[in-house]
């Protein structure tokens, strides 16, 4: 038997990552990159969006996922450029922190718009080329903060994650019959300038102190589930997530470090 080294695991496999610009949704694209994708990235920061695309060899186009008609363009570009879509990696996120007594009913529903009616969207505007080719791979970044754990100023955020949870099962089931597999990834506290930005030194010195593993996670870390999900290795995987966070969903206590007496 001949071993052949473990390459191009999605060579000639056309993926659409949308909040592919920076943090985690850049680290997706370098790791499909590598693993010999077509890529396109979808971003609202034009700017950094073109340079990240740039690096990789990819088309880029300005979307925001709240928008049907935006994620309907992008995979329009996805079709005009390679002619099918493969994978779809909806990664777009916002978390504002925001107690739920502050929260207004705008702010709530701008966390909607973009986290779970932005993944609506995208698993609406791929299901049309998903479905003509009877083949697709719908892929959601939701987090293990809503579906397991949470913290004050989570409010809109948790719902959102959790919503995205049920979506991908219900998505799962609808499209089986199409042969597109969804599935998600729940990223645990992952260093990201969206992180940085939001939550700030003590915030990330609390959640290192959290981690069995010891170290907040890299955008890498997640991207390699990603990968695994979006590679022909998961092809019998559907409607579940993966739980990519250093082990933080596991203490039942603070001081999981002791040894007991
Ligand atoms: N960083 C973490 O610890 C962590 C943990 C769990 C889940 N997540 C999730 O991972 C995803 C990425 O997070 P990150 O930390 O890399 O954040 P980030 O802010 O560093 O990057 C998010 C990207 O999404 C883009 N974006 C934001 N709103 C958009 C919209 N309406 N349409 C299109 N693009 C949009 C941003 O411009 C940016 O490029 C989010 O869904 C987030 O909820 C992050």
């Amino acid at each position: 038997m001949t071993v052949r080294p473990e390459t191009g695991r999605l060579s000639g496999k056309v993926a659409l990552i949308v909040g592919a610009a920076r943090g985690i949704g850049k680290g997706i694209a370098q790791r499909f990159a590598e693993e010999g994708a077509r890529l396109v990235l979808a971003d609202t920061e034009i700017e950094v969006g073109r340079a990240t695309a740039s690096e990789l060899d990819a088309a880029f186009i300005g979307t925001d996922i709240s928008l049907l008609a935006d994620v309907e363009a992008a995979v329009a570009l996805a079709l005009a450029h390679h002619g099918r879509l493969d994978v779809i990696v909806q990664n777009a996120g916002i978390y504002p922190w925001q107690l739920l007594e502050n929260t207004s009913p705008d702010d709530w529903d701008r966390v909607m718009a973009v986290n779970l009616r932005g993944s609506f969207n995208a698993a609406r505007a791929a299901l049309v080329p998903m479905k003509a080719q009877r083949r697709g791979r719908m892929l959601f970044t939701s987090s293990i903060t809503g579906p397991h754990v949470t913290s004050p100023g989570h409010g809109h955020y948790s719902a959102t994650k959790a919503g995205i949870n049920g979506l991908i099962r219900s998505a799962a089931l609808e499209f089986a019959g199409y042969g597109i597999t969804v599935n998600g990834v729940e990223p645990g506290n992952i260093l990201t300038e969206g992180m940085e930005l939001h939550r700030g030194a003590a915030f990330i010195k609390n959640m290192e102190d959290a981690i069995p593993l010891g170290r907040l996670g890299s955008p890498r870390d997640v991207a390699n589930a990603f990968l695994f999900l979006a590679s022909d290795d998961a092809s019998y995987i559907t409607g579940t997530t993966i739980v990519v966070d250093g082990g933080q969903l596991l203490p039942e206590g603070s001081d999981f470090r002791l040894a007991p007496p």
